[in-house]
């Protein structure tokens, strides 16, 4: 029944070169830790990655139930956390994935870096990781904000400080953040909400998207 359809269907879509590209395509033996049990620092990357796919799953979870306004948000990850089922589980994951995506990116930086991986012909490739690094980081200090508690607002207190003094364009980019006022309010809120869910992810997937391209095109570097 199943081989009909997919007969069906590679008839209509010549769809078998489309997956046999990926599963005919061999893994090189200097990446594989079954070989050589170091070469598990190729494996940061995809783990990195993995956390990625975790933090958009959980996201898009907790999107039903948090609420971006000042007199609600907080509220509204109480009762996810405390009265929906499954909510604490989900907003934990959420939570230690940002921590911890963080520190595997970082360890997959560290081993391009010390291997020498962004060097030609994979400089561009290396450029596009600095970017999904500042996208990263952002994504972090915006959905700092969102449980609109006191630690979050005295983070981004600092945060929008540390915009401020930028060179030139400072007061610009804190009056972009936080609106007019200039203070974390109403205006910042939904502005981290709508940049913590739509913009920064958007530019993530796109990137990462440029980034798995790009080693599929080059094949992975090395061995030493
Ligand atoms: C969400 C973040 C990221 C994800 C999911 C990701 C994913 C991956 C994966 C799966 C690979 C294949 C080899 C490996 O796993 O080591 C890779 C390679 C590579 N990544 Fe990333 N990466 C990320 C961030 C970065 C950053 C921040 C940089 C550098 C600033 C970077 C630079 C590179 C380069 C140059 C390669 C090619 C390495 C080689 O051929 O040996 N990546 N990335």
């Amino acid at each position: 029944m199943l081989n009909k359809v997919y007969d069906w269907i590679d008839e209509r879509l010549d769809i078998t070169p489309l997956w046999r590209d990926v599963a005919d395509h061999e893994v090189p033996e200097h990446v594989n830790p079954a070989h050589h049990f170091s070469a598990f620092v190729y494996c940061f990357g995809g783990l990195t990655f993995f956390v990625v796919v975790i933090q958009v799953l959980s996201g898009m979870f907790l999107s039903m139930y948090y609420v971006p306004d000042i007199e609600r948000a907080w509220e509204s990850v109480y009762y996810l956390q405390n009265q929906v089922a499954f909510g604490q589980i989900v907003r934990g994951m959420h939570h230690w994935g940002a921590s911890i995506v963080i520190v595997m990116m970082f360890l997959h930086t560290l081993r391009v870096f010390f291997q020498g991986a962004y060097k030609k012909p994979r400089e561009l490739n290396w450029i596009v990781g600095v970017l999904i690094f500042f996208v990263m980081l952002a994504l972090g200090l915006t959905g700092y904000l969102l449980p609109w508690d006191m630690k979050a607002l005295n983070a981004t207190k600092v945060t929008l400080d540390i915009a401020q003094s930028t060179p030139l364009i400072g007061d610009m980019l804190k009056t972009l953040l936080s609106g007019d006022e200039h203070i974390v309010g109403a205006e910042t809120l939904t502005r981290f909400f709508a940049i913590h869910v739509f913009f920064l992810p958007a530019a993530l997937l796109g990137l990462i998207g440029l980034h798995f391209l790009m080693i599929r095109k080059q094949g992975i570097s090395g061995p030493l």
